[in-house]
């Protein structure tokens, strides 16, 4: 009873810090539940919220004409750029043909109705993974799991017999596994989540989007698909013809997605196509970069039908890769604040070279907050600065939402992988001349950086381009989280980003 008035205690001081705090940083501005978005580039794209009314959903009315005039009625040749030789030309698909409004299609997004709990005897949810269950025993008809306590059979027969029995009936947790349903992993329990004692699973699983901007990081792209593909409900894949650096660059994200390479979870993708390249961008890079995310997330949002205000948004890079697992838990319990970051491992070139500390990347939040704090717009997430935003009170105000960022795992326990420069010589190399000009010096402006056998060295050594001297702490492919499960799967195939292929041995 102490330890749990002073938890209170703690937190009320907590929110009047946060509280205050607010109220010397801005003025108050009124937010209406209308959203008008006017962006540059997007003509008109209006998201109309209502929210917190009786009504959980979300309306989005997406007056979507921002591709349809530039691709419409003919076939249109990708040209062939002037830095990418060797790949072929596109050709977008006949729009009078199947896949024709492939980057205008309508997304209706369906409710998760994996049982992922099951409910003991005494009527205790227990998350079925999570949940030791040696014991259990599947009936003969093979329909339904029972759990059975054997050795506390006693006092599950007290429960039973106790409607109240809340105390003696629990599940027992696998390693990994935390809390009283045993659906908290570990990088949720060992995280800043300040709410942890308030978690509690949820009747109807949350829908978990996950928003990524491709280039040609595919390998990487079907590990993201594998780790994630039972529980991200949809991914927003956004593929430009433009390179960050402005020039042409085929859509080979498409080519791939239409020749099946994708079919085991082409279900769950949404296609969207940058056709143009935004002002600005050529002189400054970050314009660039930003208008990516910017538009991902506008255009991607207003082609999902039936989102829902509790729905989770999760934008990341090509090269960042969430645990399934910590994403897992938020599409399965209430409690958690937001925004949320990532703590991910850090590596370079591959999974060899293990860098330290993590990358801590400010990564989703709700729906709601998404429309309502940042306007739909994914960059803004990833910034720091939400409690400066227009609508941040009044957010805070109407969800009754805890607006105290926290990331799962912590700089020990890996909640994902970050890997730059991950690819095999020539994709460095590709990667190089289509960087952004902004992020300088821009090393694929040099000749001798872009020299596939100074690459290959830079890979054997864990060089930079500046030349500086490598040091890492030694990595071990048997070490927990060293690399994604798909990848350590398909060891062979992959072999390139798990040993360092220029290492002699
Ligand atoms: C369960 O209860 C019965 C009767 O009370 C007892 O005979 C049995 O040994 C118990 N089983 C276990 C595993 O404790
Ligand atoms: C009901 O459960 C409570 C708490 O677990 C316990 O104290 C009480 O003795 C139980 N009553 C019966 C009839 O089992
Ligand atoms: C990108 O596609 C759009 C629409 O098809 C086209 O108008 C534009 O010229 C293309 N840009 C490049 C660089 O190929
Ligand atoms: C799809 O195209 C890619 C690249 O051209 C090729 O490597 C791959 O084998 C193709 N996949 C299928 C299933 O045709
Ligand atoms: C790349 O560097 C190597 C070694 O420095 C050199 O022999 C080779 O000619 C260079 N290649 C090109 C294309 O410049």
């Amino acid at each position: 009873m102490k330890i749990r008035k002073h938890r209170l205690l703690l937190i009320c001081s907590v929110g009047i810090c946060v509280v205050s705090l607010l109220y010397c940083y801005k003025t108050l501005q009124q937010d209406t539940f209308h959203l008008s978005v006017h962006q540059s580039g997007i003509k008109s794209l209006f998201l109309r919220g209502f929210f917190w009314g009786d009504s959980l959903s979300i309306v989005l009315v997406g007056h979507n004409n921002i591709l349809s005039n530039r691709i419409s009625h003919q076939k249109e040749v990708i040209r062939k750029g002037a830095s990418d030789g060797q790949v072929s030309d596109l050709v977008m698909p006949d729009p009078t043909g199947p896949h024709g409004d492939i980057h205008k299609r309508q997304y209706i997004l369906q409710d998760d109705l994996t049982p992922y709990f099951l409910s003991t005897e005494a009527g205790v949810l227990c998350f079925r993974e999570g949940t030791e269950m040696a014991e259990d025993t599947v009936d003969k008809a093979g329909q339904r799991l029972i759990l059975e306590h054997h050795k506390k059979n006693n006092t599950v027969l007290d429960d039973r017999l106790n409607k109240t029995g809340k105390k003696a009936a629990k599940c027992t947790c696998r390693t990994g596994w935390h809390g009283p349903n045993c659906g908290v992993p570990t990088v949720v329990q060992h995280s800043n989540l300040r709410t942890k004692s308030h978690l509690s699973p949820r009747k109807v699983p949350r829908r978990i989007i996950n928003a990524i901007n491709i280039n040609h990081e595919f390998d990487l792209l079907h590990t993201r698909f594998h780790e994630l593909a039972d529980t991200v409900d949809l991914f927003l894949v956004c593929e430009s013809n433009f390179t960050a650096y402005g020039n042409s660059k085929p859509l080979r994200f498409l080519q791939l997605l239409l020749n099946g390479t994708f079919s085991y979870i082409e279900h769950k993708i949404l296609y969207i196509f940058l056709d143009h390249f935004p002002n600005g961008g050529r002189a400054d890079g970050w314009i660039a970069d930003d208008y990516l995310r910017t538009f991902l997330t506008k255009n991607g949002l207003s082609r999902v039908q039936g989102l829902r205000q509790d729905d989770v948004f999760v934008l990341d890079d090509a090269d960042e890769i969430p645990l399934r697992e910590g994403l897992l838990f938020l599409k399965l319990y209430d409690g958690w604040t937001e925004p949320f970051g990532i703590h991910m491992r850090k590596s370079l070139y591959g999974f060899f070279w293990r860098q330290l500390g993590t990358l801590d990347v400010l990564s989703g939040c709700t729906v709601a907050m998404l429309l309502t704090v940042y306007k739909g717009d994914g960059i803004l997430l990833r910034r720091r600065d939400y409690y400066n935003m227009p609508g941040f009170r009044q957010y805070k105000k109407t969800s009754g939402h805890v607006l105290i960022p926290w990331s799962i795992g912590n700089p020990v326990h890996y909640a994902g992988w970050h890997c730059s420069w991950c690819f095999k010589p020539e994709g460095i190399y590709y990667k190089l001349i289509s960087a952004q000009n902004g992020d300088f010096p821009r090393w694929g402006d040099f000749p001798e950086k872009r020299n596939l056998t100074y690459i290959k060295e830079l890979i054997r050594t864990g060089g930079w381009f500046d030349d500086s001297d490598p040091s890492y702490p030694p990595s071990d492919p048997k070490e927990h989280m060293y690399a994604p499960k798909y990848l350590l799967e398909n060891f062979e195939k992959y072999r390139y980003l798990l040993e360092n292929p220029y290492a002699k041995r």
